[in-house]
């Protein structure tokens, strides 16, 4: 079996070479391919990589290359986790909006509009020389915004699945509370990519009890303060909101913390400046310590899980993944794409029924459903136009003077990397 991942030279990479070492009976991987065109970067990365499966007594093979259509030729599957512009563009979608009073965050509101504006054609491009070189490969993506980037793969008929780590991280910190392996909890985890809710905590699978009820009342402290939400508000929805919901029932709290303090891209650029020295280190053969600091935990995890289950025979699980709504969301369009529990098999992503939603739920995910519509259509066909209308439509922005003030920043701040601007 022949894994590819394009942006294979993030900082990002050790922690899925570590998952996919520990995991190797889950997911033979015979060669790992890591794509990315910094090269020096791809080296450092590429040699921890190797020295990780060596010390795992791993027998596969970890090979690197700028060159996409060799990399991902003879693949099974290959893994985006790419960052059009790097942490510099990132950095900017956090601060522009600030100054219009809108939350700086690289994959919700104005900033997350225009990560999808730079990230959606070149993720397109890449889908399409993947569909030439091996037509019958699964594209797994990490690429944000995660939502929008997978709908424009499935809307050109790539055979792909959005993954986010953040359903793992909920299932891993609850079978933590409730003193359970992780593989006992089954979520309920329903909305779209970073607009989720648990709405229920099931022990043992879906027909399982539902211990949200018990787990809120005795864990209700740590369970809100992990999110920096007030307990009253989690006590009073009765459900676990995703730490991305943050950017809307907290908004103008977030907004006056952040224009204090440094951007994440910078804390981040840090942490991968201090990261790649350690990887150059020809001493270090496992995933450093250093690298819990970053977003991404237990993310190999869920990519091996999901690869496991789209690639291999009789492998069919439950996973929390984003794929189309075909009906499961009864008030959103059949093409919608959520994020929600599906049965995965060689066949792709089948979604588990989910119960009728409240309004307090079903107008944000609408609301943000159509956003998303909104602003798909400015990244296929740009235009200042279609950027302020996907602005005014998002529950964040609404107003018609911060729509135009916003739309003249995103394409002030992104016209080296929108070829239509
Ligand atoms: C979580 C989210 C990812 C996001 C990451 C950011 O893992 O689910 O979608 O990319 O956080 O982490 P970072 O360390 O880059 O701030
Ligand atoms: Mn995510």
């Amino acid at each position: 079996m022949k894994l590819a991942v394009v942006g294979g030279g993030s900082t990002y990479t050790p922690e899925l070479v570590d998952g996919f070492a520990r995991l190797r009976e889950v997911l033979p991987i015979d060669e790992l391919a890591l794509i990315d065109p910094a090269t020096e970067r791809l080296e450092l990365v590429g040699g921890l990589a190797r020295r990780i499966f060596a010390r795992q007594g791993h027998p596969g093979t970890v090979t690197t290359t700028a060159d996409l259509d060799a990399g991902v030729d003879g693949a099974d599957a290959v893994l985006l986790q790419l960052r059009v512009g790097g942490q510099a563009a990132r950095e900017q979608d956090e601060t522009w909006p600030l100054e219009c009073g809108c939350v700086g965050q690289e994959t919700t509101g104005a900033g997350g509009l225009a990560k999808a504006l730079r990230t959606v054609p070149v993720v397109l491009d890449i889908a399409e020389r993947v569909r030439r070189a091996n037509p019958g490969a699964w594209i797994i993506d990490f690429t944000n915004p995660v939502g929008i980037v997978t709908r424009a793969l499935l809307d050109a008929g790539h055979k792909a699945v959005g993954l986010c780590n953040v359903a793992i991280g909920f299932q891993r910190k609850f079978a933590a509370l409730l003193d359970v392996a992780p593989h006992e909890v089954h979520l309920e985890h329903v909305g779209l990519n970073h607009l989720t809710w648990e709405l229920g905590v099931r022990l043992g699978g879906p027909e399982g009890t539902d211990v949200l009820p018990k787990l809120l009342a005795e864990h209700g402290e740590a369970v809100a303060g992990d999110l920096r939400l007030p307990r009253a508000l989690v006590d009073r929805l009765g459900v676990v909101p995703s730490y991305y919901l943050r950017y809307y029932y907290a908004h103008d709290e977030v907004v006056s913390a952040q224009r204090g303090k440094p951007t994440r891209a910078r804390e981040v650029a840090a942490l991968e400046r201090r990261l790649l020295e350690m990887y150059a280190d020809p001493s270090l053969d496992t995933k450093p310590e250093l690298l819990a600091r970053r977003g991404g935990a237990y993310y190999s995890e869920a990519a091996v899980d999901l690869a496991a289950s789209l690639l291999r025979e009789g492998g069919s699980t439950h996973q929390a993944v984003n794929t189309l709504n075909r009906g499961t969301l009864p008030f959103l369009p059949d093409e919608a794409v959520i994020e929600t529990q599906a049965r995965i098999g060689r066949d792709g992503a089948h979604p588990l029924p989910v119960p009728a939603l409240d309004p307090q739920f079903t107008g944000l995910i609408a609301h943000v459903t159509a956003y998303e519509e909104l602003a798909l259509r400015a990244a296929l066909h740009g235009g200042r136009d279609r950027v302020f209308r996907a602005l005014l439509a998002h529950p964040l922005v609404g107003q018609f003077g911060y729509a135009e003030e916003l739309t003249d920043q995103l394409l002030a701040h992104n016209e080296e990397h929108l070829a239509w601007a």
